[in-house]
């Protein structure tokens, strides 16, 4: 199982450094995978801090390799420190506008650079609430992943947007039914290879709620915001054990 927290805008470099020194001990005997994509300035610090079975990620990249693009950052900047990318995140779509034609750009530049893609979906409230859902995945899906190969590198996080940052999870068997349909779009995309895809559930993810959530048998990890920037209650969902 993968285990990746998205610290968004949080943490200075001491804090990262802080963090890690905490964190290594506490995670030192996991089977599930690590990932921590901290903000653009605190990974250096954290892939030095990090013990080495921890993958570092980033929150975004630019499709470009380099140029005027003033403010951005690319692919073969982060090539030294990051194994992963989380790419079109809510906040991303939402706070940032960013379109799926943008995302699909930064997917294939990403992968073009080996490195694995969270590619990340969801629908909004009022998106559910009006029996939208599948359709608004689907169209997120084949939009970003637009001419894009199969490749073992593409994972998908489902992260109802209602659901990031305000306590509430969705149901278990709405989970499993989602997760199901993102699998059949991934196979109507690229083929019967992409049953093997990882999908991930992220939304108020805590250590609380975390038993429900793996009861969900086509859970293969969790993206966590708030609760992944405290080492302690992160190691607690790090440690989990699906099956026991
Ligand atoms: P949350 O964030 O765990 O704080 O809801 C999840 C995410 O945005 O990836």
């Amino acid at each position: 199982m993968l285990i990746a927290g998205n610290w968004k805008m949080n943490k200075t470099v001491k804090e990262t450094k802080d963090f890690f020194s905490k964190f290594n001990k506490l995670v030192s005997k996991t089977k599930n995978q690590i990932l921590i994509c901290p903000s653009f300035p605190c990974i250096p610090a954290a892939k030095k801090s990090a013990s080495a079975k921890i993958f570092i990620g980033a929150q975004n990249i630019f499709f470009e390799e380099k140029g005027e693009f003033t403010g951005e950052v690319s692919p073969l900047q982060l090539k030294d420190f990051c194994d992963f990318i989380i790419l079109g995140h809510s906040d991303r779509r939402h706070k940032f506008s960013e379109s799926s034609d943008s995302i699909n750009k930064k997917i294939k530049a990403s992968l073009k650079h080996n490195f694995n893609v969270i590619l990340c979906v969801g629908e909004t409230f009022s998106e559910r609430e009006s029996d939208q859902t599948k359709e608004i995945l689907s169209e997120q899906l084949s939009d970003s992943l637009k001419e894009v190969s199969f490749s073992e590198k593409i994972l998908v996080a489902y992260e109802p947007v209602w659901a990031i940052g305000s306590g509430k999870t969705a149901k278990p068997k709405d989970v499993f039914e989602v997760h199901s349909f993102i699998k059949s779009q991934l196979i109507e995309l690229f083929g019967e290879k992409a049953a093997q895809t990882k999908i991930l559930y992220g939304g108020s993810v805590k250590p609380e709620n975390l038993k429900e959530i793996f009861s969900v048998e086509n859970v293969d990890g969790v993206l966590v915001g708030g609760a992944s920037l405290n080492p302690v209650s992160f190691s607690k969902i790090a440690n989990y054990e699906k099956n026991k």
